[in-house]
């Protein structure tokens, strides 16, 4: 897909979370962030980091962990290799190579402890200073078919205060999720928030509709965050204090929060499941590997159906 020319934007800044534990990923993420797994031929955040490009946000701040370093090197020149693949003429991988560093600029910021999501966007508060700027989790992905940002900020534009991304959920995975109340406005697809809460308890939810990891922030909820206790999970939860800048509505500084609801193509690199299925939609569609993959995926599903392996063997098969 050849990308347009970024929007012209007011907001210029993006905030890239990746300092998490990963746990749900373990072992794969015990020396490496799971915003470097690979997702068919490039790490999840670089993903993340086009999308924000092409929204039109040119400075991005990415908050690392203890394993920073593999995401470091990603998005910096790798002269060995460049020198190496310049030499044998290899001209389409160089250009992979270089791809990554000339994205945007990149600048981190260490977490010291994991103390969870709203702690990670408190880290940022130096580095964005008093303007507006979008929060983009590094293992949530979202098709660049589908242009979740640009409608963010046009709501931000259009409502001031606060945005986040809303999907409709399934009644049984919201409990994976913030949830938000919502009431609806003049707009099909925004929505105002009057509460959120994280990871609602069964049957606790006030809606179906779970926040993805897209926001769009006024620098007011720094000062939100900086007084917001731990919550869920003993973590700075990003949820609380975008809850007291909903309940405070336009009257409190950095509300109102309003929601657009998306309903396009995202793919959460960060749960194992999800991961492999991203990986065999994306493999499927890719312009290079696409036709070879097809054709392989259709075999393999329809030899499965004749004799499943998975079934004969009592457990999944290993390729030979
Ligand atoms: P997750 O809850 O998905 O990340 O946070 P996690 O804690 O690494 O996940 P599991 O449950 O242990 O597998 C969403 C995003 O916020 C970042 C993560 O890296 C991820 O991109 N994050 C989370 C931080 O940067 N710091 C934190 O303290 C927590």
């Amino acid at each position: 897909m050849s990308p347009s020319p970024p929007p012209a934007t007011t907001v210029t800044k993006a905030v890239i979370p990746a300092a998490g534990l990963g746990t749900r990923f373990l072992p794969a993420t015990k020396a490496m962030p799971k915003e470097m797994l690979p997702v068919v031929d490039r790490p999840a955040i670089q993903y993340v980091v086009e999308e924000a490009a092409g929204a039109g946000l040119s400075d991005l701040l990415v908050i690392t962990g203890r394993n920073k370093r593999p995401l470091e090197d990603h998005f910096d020149h790798a002269w060995e290799l460049e020198e190496a693949l310049t030499r044998k003429g290899d001209e389409g991988r160089l250009r992979s190579v270089r791809e990554s560093t000339a994205l945007a600029a990149i600048h981190y910021v260490r977490q010291g402890t994991p103390a969870g999501l709203g702690h990670a966007v408190l880290c940022a508060q130096q580095h964005v200073g008093d303007e507006p700027f979008a929060v983009l989790l590094g293992d949530d992905l979202i098709d660049p078919r589908d242009p979740l940002l640009t409608r963010m900020i046009e709501v931000r534009e259009r409502f001031g205060g606060s945005v986040v991304a809303l999907m409709e959920t399934d009644p049984a995975s919201i409990h994976l999720y913030g949830c938000a109340a919502v009431e609806p406005t003049a707009q099909d697809d925004v929505v105002r928030l009057t509460d959120l809460v994280e990871k609602p308890a069964p049957g606790q939810a006030p809606s179906a509709y779970a926040v993805i990891g897209r926001y769009l922030l006024d620098p007011a909820v720094f000062e939100v965050l900086r007084r917001t206790p731990p919550g869920h999970g003993g973590e700075i939860q990003l949820t609380d204090a975008l809850r007291e800048l909903a309940h405070g509505g336009a009257a409190s500084p950095g509300g109102p929060v309003h929601g657009v609801l998306f309903t396009g193509r995202r793919y959460d690199t960060g749960d194992r499941a999800e991961y492999l299925r991203t990986i065999v939609r994306l493999a499927y569609e890719h312009d290079d590997l696409g036709p070879g993959f097809r054709e392989w995926l259709t075999a393999f599903v329809d030899a499965e159906r004749e004799a499943p392996t998975a079934a004969a063997d009592g457990g999944p098969g290993v390729a030979a």
